[in-house]
């Protein structure tokens, strides 16, 4: 039995899309994997009235259990509409590795899916983001595919070096695959470290005459920028300050997402700057109460600094603010 997200208040990508194209700015795609991340998300997008883009990656999964975070993403929904918020909510996979993890997914609540076969040979690439599509559209369920590597770990590719997406092969691939939104490479990567800076090197600009390129061959159609996290110095200090070891990190600046959120990015991935803010708050907060062992009382402060981080991406980064109602 498929259950359809629309039975559990979630939206499909598609009219969040075209309504931040329209708008100059981008979807926050925050990721999540427990309760209190959950929170921050919805408390700070209901607050700043931002349509938002709830991200589950296949680990998430397996750590959270799927009925269980298709319950939590039922509540976030309720959460919001108590809070008396109208804002857009979607479910969405980052990156599916499989045709049948992206079916699961779509028969239990998941109103978009991400189907990355950005490591395969092209031609396969199509064959099975295609396929995820004739399966996903039948149900109103938008499909993110990905053209181009980034570097950076993630479950099923390990990449050291980042293969920029190719321009001249957008066109094709959307035509054949019909996904609703394509994530390009142009010098994103995943984690903390995502640029290896000498002393005194300051971070290269993302290939903004790549994003440029592709906008031209596919007018007015969705891109999607993985690897956003600015990696925020204030919280990797904090988590040093406090007995961590996060050694020469450097994320994108707030100034290069405000450019792309400009552009035809209309989703923008951040998960690594949310695992800073939450380590940052609970080293700080257990290293000052060391008696301490009551999860709600380090737990606490964590979720309202992540709430506020997050508040902070729609309001002055993204640009989301205010577009959800
Ligand atoms: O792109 C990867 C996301 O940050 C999810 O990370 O696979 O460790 O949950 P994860
Ligand atoms: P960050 O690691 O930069 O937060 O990227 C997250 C992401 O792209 C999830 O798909
Ligand atoms: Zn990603």
């Amino acid at each position: 039995m498929v259950i359809s997200y629309k039975d559990l208040g979630l939206v499909n990508t598609r009219e969040m899309f075209a309504k931040a194209m329209k708008g100059g700015y981008a979807v926050p795609a925050f990721n999540f994997n427990n309760m209190e991340q959950l929170q921050a998300i919805i408390t700070a997008c209901v607050e700043t009235k931002s349509p938002v883009i709830l991200q589950v990656s296949k680990g998430a999964r397996q750590y959270a259990n799927q009925t269980m975070l298709r319950y939590m993403a039922q509540g976030a929904v309720a959460m919001a509409r108590e809070m008396g918020s109208k804002i857009p909510i979607a479910l969405h996979l980052d990156h599916g590795d499989s045709y049948e993890l992206c079916v699961s997914c779509i028969e239990n609540g998941f109103s978009s899916v991400m189907i990355d076969g950005s490591h395969l040979p092209y031609e396969e690439n199509v064959k099975l983001t295609k396929k995820v599509v004739d399966f996903a559209h039948q149900y109103d369920v938008t499909v993110e595919g990905e053209l181009g590597v980034l570097a950076g770990i993630e479950e099923h590719v390990s990449s050291e070096k980042s293969h920029y997406t190719k321009p001249e092969e957008v066109e094709d691939f959307v035509t054949r695959t019909g996904v609703d939104s394509l994530a390009i490479s142009i010098g994103t990567s995943h984690g903390a470290y995502k640029f290896k800076l000498k002393p005194g090197e300051t971070v290269p600009p993302l290939r903004f005459d790549i994003l440029e390129e592709c906008e031209k061959r596919l007018p007015g159609f969705p891109i999607v920028l993985h690897g956003a996290s600015s990696v925020l110095p204030e919280y990797v200090e904090i988590i040093n300050k406090y007995g961590g070891k996060i050694e020469n990190a450097a994320g994108v600046p707030e100034e290069q997402l405000r450019r792309a959120a400009k552009s035809a990015v209309c989703k923008i991935n951040i998960d690594s700057d949310g695992r800073l803010v939450m380590t940052a708050m609970i080293r700080k907060y257990l290293a000052e109460h060391p008696s301490e062992f009551d999860p709600r009382k380090y737990l606490g402060p964590a979720r309202e600094a992540l709430k506020n981080m997050y508040a902070d991406k729609c309001k002055n980064v993204l640009g989301s603010a205010g577009k959800g109602e």
